[in-house]
C-alpha cells in the first residue's frame, strides 16, 4: 500500500509521538505520552475500501476506495462536504459496520469480516463514540448516564472520576434536562472515556453547540488526547478546527482528497468562529 505521508511528515509526526502522543491507554498509574518510537505505531490501517449502498436501481459509493492509517496517540480532524463519506468511515474504524470491499486492522486485529459479536466486544474495549447529538437518557443522572458504560466494561474508571475529567464533578446528580449543550456534550465525553479507550471516534462533537461552548468541548478533547494518549478522530464541517489537529485528512466524493500535518497547531481557545 503506498504511504498515505512523505518522509518529513513520519518525520514530524515521530516527534509529536515523543512530544506529546504515543500509544497508550487511558491508565492512572502511568505517565502518559512517554513512549518514543521510530515509526510512528499504527491504530487502524484502511486498505481500498469501499462502501456502496443500494437502492432500487441506484447505486451509492459512499466510500470509493480509502487507504488511510492512523497513528497512535495523534489528533486527527475529519473534513469534508456533506455525502463526503466521513461518516460511513468512522463507522467502519469503530465497528459499527462492514465496508463493501476492502480491508481494515486495528493495530494486528482485521476487522474487515468480524462476526458481529466479535465488533461488539472490539467496541466495548476499545473505542469510545461521541456524536453530534449527545445520545444521554434523559431520565438518568449524569452519573448513571456513565454508569451505564461503567458498569458493563473491563477496567473502567469510576464514573466520578470521568466525570471530574470533563470539568462535571460538581454536576453528576444532575439530568440532562437539568444541563447547557455543552454540559451535556462534555457528560457524553465522561461516557466515552470512562473505559479507558484507546480510541475516541468523534462525530461532528460541536455540530449542535455555540462557538464558546464548542470550544470548551475542544478543550476537553484535547486534554484528554494530552493526558491519555488516546487517539482521536473528530469528524468537524467547520474548517477552523483543523487547526487543532496534528493531521488533516480531506475526504471529497467517497475519497480522501488531502492529508496534510498542522505544523503548528492552535489550542482550542485560539480558534474562532
Ligand atoms: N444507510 C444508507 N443508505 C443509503 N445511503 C447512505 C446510507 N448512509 C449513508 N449513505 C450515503 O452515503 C454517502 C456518504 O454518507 P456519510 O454519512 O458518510 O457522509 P458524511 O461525509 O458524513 O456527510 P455529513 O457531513 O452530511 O454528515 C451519502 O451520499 C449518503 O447519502
Ligand atoms: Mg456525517
Amino acid at each position: 500500500m503506498p504511504p498515505m505521508v512523505g518522509p518529513n511528515a513520519i518525520a514530524r509526526l515521530i516527534f509529536v509521538n515523543m512530544a506529546g502522543a504515543g500509544a497508550c491507554n487511558i491508565t492512572s498509574d502511568k505517565a502518559p505520552n512517554q513512549k518514543a518510537s521510530t515509526v510512528p505505531e499504527v491504530v487502524f490501517r484502511t486498505q481500498d475500501v469501499t462502501k456502496v449502498y443500494q437502492t432500487g436501481a441506484v447505486k451509492v459509493f459512499a466510500l470509493a476506495g480509502v487507504d488511510l492509517e492512523l497513528y497512535a496517540g495523534e489528533m486527527a480532524v475529519l473534513l469534508g462536504p456533506s455525502g463526503s463519506g466521513k461518516s460511513t468511515l468512522l463507522n467502519i474504524l469503530g465497528g459499527l459496520d462492514h465496508a463493501t470491499s476492502g480491508r481494515v486492522w486495528f493495530r494486528e486485529t482485521e476487522l474487515t469480516d468480524m462476526p458481529d459479536r466479535g465488533l461488539t466486544k472490539y467496541r466495548r474495549d476499545h473505542v469510545g463514540f461521541v456524536f453530534q447529538f449527545y445520545n444521554l437518557v434523559p431520565s438518568l443522572t449524569a452519573r448513571e448516564n456513565v454508569q451505564l458504560v461503567t458498569d458493563v466494561s473491563p477496567d473502567p474508571m469510576p464514573a466520578e472520576e470521568a466525570l471530574a475529567q470533563v470539568g462535571l464533578g460538581s454536576r453528576m446528580d444532575h439530568f440532562p434536562s437539568e444541563m447547557s449543550g455543552g454540559e451535556q456534550q462534555r457528560v457524553a465525553i465522561a461516557r466515552a472515556i470512562a473505559k479507558r479507550p484507546e480510541i475516541l471516534l468523534c462525530d461532528e462533537p460541536t455540530g449542535a453547540l455555540d462557538s464558546s461552548t464548542g470550544v470548551q468541548v475542544l478543550e476537553v478533547l484535547q486534554d484528554i488526547n494530552e493526558r491519555f494518549g488516546t487517539t482521536t478522530v473528530i469528524i468537524t464541517h467547520n474548517a477552523e478546527i483543523q487547526r487543532m489537529a496534528h493531521r488533516v485528512i480531506q475526504f471529497q466524493d467517497g475519497r480522501i482528497s488531502s492529508v496534510s500535518t498542522n505544523d503548528e497547531r492552535l489550542a482550542p481557545a485560539e480558534i474562532v468562529w
